[in-house]
């Protein structure tokens, strides 16, 4: 019996040992094994600190016409697909043109927008930039129609051009001046006046200006909520432009009829797809999307000119013969701006090797198989845009500055993705390209122009140049 009871025993353990045994093993061969079987293994990388992982040293600042330390080394060691750690989540890192374009055209099927948490505090769950699913193609519909409405309407062409001919008129008596500050002033009046009918002179700009710059701030604070800090400050500053922005849109809907404005908000009001929450987050992404980056991409080409007097003076013909072609202070039209074949390639040109949207924050929906790896669900996964624009074996001569590149080359190719791709390409595009064209038009016509400092432009990873950018400026008459 003793033999009995100690053999069930021994039994009752060998089946729980192997039972337990089986559990795990059934769960390996069921689950970790075939996905890793059928779906292969994770890129090869490293993880670093604890919860830190890689980020700071991904983050280290770079000129942004580099790939940076950080990229060159992975890519270098594990190739153009790795694994890290980086803004507290386990990562692929893309710097594969086909895979980024591979995630691009997937946005809502196997990968989805996704970017840090206090972004979306500042931001608002309404933003375009963040909002996933219904509400981003209810969002994005209304902008991609505004966007085709007003792109080549006479009214907007003439605010641009009127509002660069303001500031350029503000250099006669300077002989220097601090570019990117010029800049910001350009694309903000062009933004506030076509999404808001707003002028320069108004004291509801100057509110909203101010608000913005705070609002800017905490986008790269570090994001603590402790009254005092960027981060709350930008929370704060955000909810007095929409109540401004509440106020516009009341006072308009009360006009209603009577107002002869063709800006954003006009059409807005007749929406009916959009709540009042969502409108008034509809004005901010377009302020935000409208600002910075536009204003960057100007003092892009402007450095980039510096050091390419070949390309400066092509440019100038260019713009002279526009100019001769028409009467004394006749407007820039359309047709206009179709003429301006090489500024195109020197725009795409400066944001092919300039890098202003390094890269785009998305995460896997799901188990993706990508060529001979997992890429597993709930990952972050970064496609690196810098990285594919400044590959050698992409693009002949990756670190010089070359517009003839673009003669040949078509710029909605796989290896140009400076607006994005796919789901979220970037509706601005065109509003982006045209001011800096209108802007550029004057600029080259009444100045010439040298750099004083040797100041790069900087991937923080937002990138910025840290003294401004200070032209000597000379004047020229055509
Ligand atoms: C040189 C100028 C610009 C650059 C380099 C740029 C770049 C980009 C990029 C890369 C994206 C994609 C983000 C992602 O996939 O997560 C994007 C999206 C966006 N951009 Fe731009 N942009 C510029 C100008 C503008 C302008 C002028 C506006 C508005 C007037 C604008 C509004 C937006 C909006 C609303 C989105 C979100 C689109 C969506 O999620 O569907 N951008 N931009």
């Amino acid at each position: 019996m003793p033999e009995l009871l100690s053999s069930m025993a021994g039994g009752f353990w060998l089946f729980l040992v192997f039972g337990m045994c089986g559990f795990f093993f059934g769960l390996i061969l069921n689950h970790f094994l075939p996905l890793f079987l059928r779906l292969g293994p994770v890129p090869r990388g490293t993880f670093g600190w604890p919860i830190l992982g890689e980020t700071l040293r991904f983050l280290k600042p770079h000129p942004s016409n580099s790939l940076g330390a950080f990229l060159q080394d992975h890519c270098s060691r594990y190739g153009k697909v790795f694994k890290s750690h980086l803004f507290l989540s386990p990562t692929v890192v893309s710097c594969d043109q086909e895979l980024n374009y591979f995630i691009l055209q997937n946005e809502g099927k196997l990968f989805e927008c996704s970017y840090p948490k206090p972004i979306h505090g500042i931001l608002g769950k309404n933003s375009m930039l963040v909002a996933v699913g219904d509400t981003h193609k209810r969002l994005r519909n209304v902008a991609l129609s505004l966007v085709t409405i007003t792109k080549s309407k006479p009214e907007f062409l003439h605010d641009i051009e009127t509002t660069a001919i303001r500031i350029l008129h503000s250099w006669k008596e300077k002989s220097q001046v601090i570019f990117c500050e010029e800049a910001r002033k350009f694309t903000f009046n062009v933004i506030v006046k076509q999404v808001l009918g707003l002028t320069p002179d108004e004291p509801q700009t100057t509110r909203i200006l101010e608000d913005f710059l705070t609002f800017m701030r905490g986008l790269i604070s570090l994001p603590l909520y402790i009254p005092g800090t960027p981060y709350a400050r930008a929370v704060q500053a955000r909810s007095r432009i929409f109540s401004t922005v509440k106020a516009i849109i009341e006072e308009r809907k009360r006009n209603i009829g009577n107002s002869r404005k063709s800006d954003f908000l006009e059409i807005l009001l007749t929406v009916n797809t959009l709540s009042e929450e969502e409108k008034v987050s509809f004005v901010l992404d377009s302020l935000l999307g409208g600002y910075e980056t536009t204003s960057l991409l100007m003092a892009m080409v402007v450095h980039f000119l510096c050091q390419s007097p070949l390309a400066l003076q092509q440019l100038k013909v260019e713009h002279q013969k526009i100019r001769s072609m028409k009467q004394k202070d006749e407007k820039l039209n359309w047709e206009d701006y179709k003429k301006m074949e090489f500024t195109q390639n020197v725009i795409n040109e400066a944001l092919r090797y300039g890098n202003i949207v390094k890269f785009v924050h998305r995460k896997a929906l799901k188990d993706v198989k990508y060529r001979d790896y997992l890429i597993p669900s709930g990952w972050k996964v970064l496609p690196v845009f810098s990285a594919v624009h400044l590959d050698p074996t992409l693009h002949a001569s990756a670190f010089q500055f070359h517009p003839w590149r673009w003669e040949r080359q078509d710029q909605t190719c796989k290896k140009f993705t400076a607006f994005g791709g796919g789901a979220r390409y970037c509706p601005g595009s065109e509003l982006a390209k045209v001011e800096v064209a209108f802007f550029l038009h004057h600029l080259v016509l009444s100045f010439r122009w040298r750099s004083i400092e040797d100041d790069l432009p900087l991937a923080y990873p937002y990138v910025e140049f840290q003294k401004g950018l200070v032209l000597l400026l000379d004047h020229c008459s055509i």
